[in-house]
């Protein structure tokens, strides 16, 4: 491990962000070449290659056997000035819980569509949860190099499924085996489309007139109608760039290109690095944390200390059996050897090994400002947030419904003790989340994905020394409830006590049987406010 110095500069140069889309639409491919722009990586190809995986980890013996990505990490880079961090998300469907908390702590997020396919289900999943903080999204349509949907389609695909609205910054000319490259709709040129040139410096024909010569030569007649053709329905049609609309959330800048080809990745990796915001305010409920507590705003500017967990990682290194838990940092300048207040066990800490990450490397870090990302290593809890000593938790970095549940039996009763405690820090973690009946103290466990109970299977039995059989329950959702006063809630609990647990937290919530069965009993209480994720405080 090597001691470095944290990212220089001002608190505004940062730029935390992630890549959202649909498994398979090339995240990975562009997360090369984001690192290749950045000077982290020299060639192309080193992500996914089998001696250097940077992007997707190989820590746990699970992920070596399954040839999947569970982790998530975060990748710091400087470019152009900036200090980008990206933090990765795991691709994997039944880990997209992960994601969806990793999206808690981003200021902007990189949507990637595979051109030939459009919007897909996990796309869709995961631009809710990127509304929820009206996180701004920069559009890249990839796989231009193969036959694609028409453009125009494209952004009306967007438009109707995402409720965004789309201003495309660049168009394609052609696509597949026609694919000519991109016009810039701002700047008025057309970037090249050829294989053996350097991503850097792409060959740009100045494309002020459409009809000059040159264009026509290259572009052909075909392809240039159409390109004219769209380019008039796009400037009828489509709103101009609004930087406040993208600021909002509620407008996408669009690109076009190949990741694979590394064509187009620079105007999109440009354009982020340009126009997405730095580290903004947060809301802080102060203690007692209780929905009645007041609140308030922690800007960057503050000048004491604070961050939240969003994510932990276990076993990045598996000699070590160690934890790593993700801090975002908030407000003020943290300093290695600083001491910081555990506001959820009211316990101050002494960090003298504050990690950053940079590719495979991890590395000690002497300080971090506000859209920084430091791992500290021992057992801590998602959402825990730390301050220089003000009683305050994060909000904002909530649990989010599961869609799948199961039953732990113990193969030996005498582990009781073991998997209650093991079950309670592996939903800590966020590996799995973990509720308790109402008619009896019975454990359950909720997870979007099957693959998460393997994990919590794993770890169980190699940290815990836990066997278990796990069979599945009848549920398929949860909704955590609210409810206008105590005497309407312990009716409702009454009334359901069948379908009421209460999460790791203690806060009641229903638990589904049947799409039908939800109905119903909204239907019955109607002044009753049934949640897909926990924070509605
Ligand atoms: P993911 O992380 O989002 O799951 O996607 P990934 O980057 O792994 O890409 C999925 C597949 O799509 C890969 O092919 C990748 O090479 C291909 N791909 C990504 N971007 C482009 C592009 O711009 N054009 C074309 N033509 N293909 C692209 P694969 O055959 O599944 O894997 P591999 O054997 O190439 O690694």
């Amino acid at each position: 491990m090597n001691e470095t110095h944290a990212l220089h500069g001002a608190p505004k140069s940062r730029c935390t962000f992630a890549i959202i889309s649909h498994p398979d639409a090339g995240k990975t491919t562009m997360t090369e070449k984001i690192l290749w722009f950045g000077s982290v990586i020299r060639e192309a190809g080193m992500v996914k290659s089998k001696h250097g995986n940077f992007a997707k980890s190989d820590w746990m013996e699970l992920e070596k056997e399954r040839g999947i990505s569970v982790s998530s990490s975060v990748l710091s880079f400087e470019y152009k000035n900036r200090a980008l961090h990206l933090l990765d998300t795991p691709g994997h469907k039944d880990f997209s819980e992960d994601t969806y908390r990793t999206l808690t702590a981003v200021e902007s997020c990189m949507m990637m569509i595979d051109s030939a396919k459009g919007v897909e289900a996990q796309t869709i999943k995961l631009m809710d949860v990127c509304r929820m903080r009206a996180t701004p999204i920069v559009t890249f349509m990839n796989k231009y190099d193969r036959d694609a949907l028409d453009p125009y389609a494209l952004l009306e695909n967007v438009e109707t499924i995402l409720h965004i609205h789309c201003t495309p910054m660049t168009w394609p000319i052609g696509d597949g085996v026609d694919f000519k490259g991109v016009y810039d709709i701002v700047h008025k040129q057309i970037y090249m489309f050829d294989e053996e040139t350097d991503p850097r410096t792409p060959h740009i024909l100045q494309a002020h007139d459409l009809d000059a010569p040159e264009v026509v030569a290259y572009v052909g007649d075909t392809l240039l109608e159409k390109l004219k053709h769209d380019l008039e329905m796009v400037s009828e049609l489509l709103p101009p760039f609004d930087r406040d609309d993208f600021l909002a959330g509620m407008l996408t800048p669009v690109f076009f290109g190949s990741a694979l080809h590394n064509f187009g990745v620079k105007e999109v990796i440009d354009f982020i690095t340009d126009y997405s915001p730095g580290p903004k305010p947060r809301l802080a409920t102060l203690f007692p944390y209780t929905p009645e507590a007041p609140t308030k705003e922690i800007s960057p500017e503050d000048p004491t200390f604070s961050g939240f967990v969003f994510k932990i990682q276990a076993n990045m290194d598996k000699r070590h059996r160690d934890r790593v838990a993700f801090m975002r940092v908030i407000s003020g300048r943290f300093k290695r050897g600083q001491r910081i207040f555990n506001t959820r066990e009211q316990k101050e800490i002494k960090v003298t090994t504050p990690l950053i990450f940079q590719a495979r490397d991890r590395e000690i870090t002497e300080e971090a400002f506000p859209g920084d990302i430091i791992g500290l290593t021992g057992r801590y809890a998602i959402g825990d947030t730390f301050t220089e000593g003000e009683l305050l938790k994060f909000s904002g970095i909530p649990s989010f419904a599961p869609e799948i549940f199961v039953k732990v039996n113990l193969k030996d009763p005498m582990k009781a003790k073991q998997l209650e405690k093991g079950l309670r820090q592996l939903a800590e973690e966020g590996t799995v989340q973990l509720f308790t009946r109402h008619t009896f103290n019975e454990k359950i466990l909720g997870a979007v994905g099957m693959l998460q109970f393997e994990v919590v299977k794993y770890r169980l039995e190699d940290e815990y020394n836990v066997l278990g059989d796990y069979t599945p329950y009848p549920f398929i959702g949860m909704r955590w409830v609210k409810f206008t006063d105590e005497k309407q809630q312990d009716k409702f609990i009454q009334d359901n006590s069948n379908n009421i647990v209460y999460d790791l937290k203690g806060r009641p919530c229903f638990a589904v049987r049947s799409e039908w069965d939800l109905k119903l009993v909204q239907d019955k209480n109607a002044t009753v406010e049934f949640f897909k994720n926990s924070d509605y405080l």
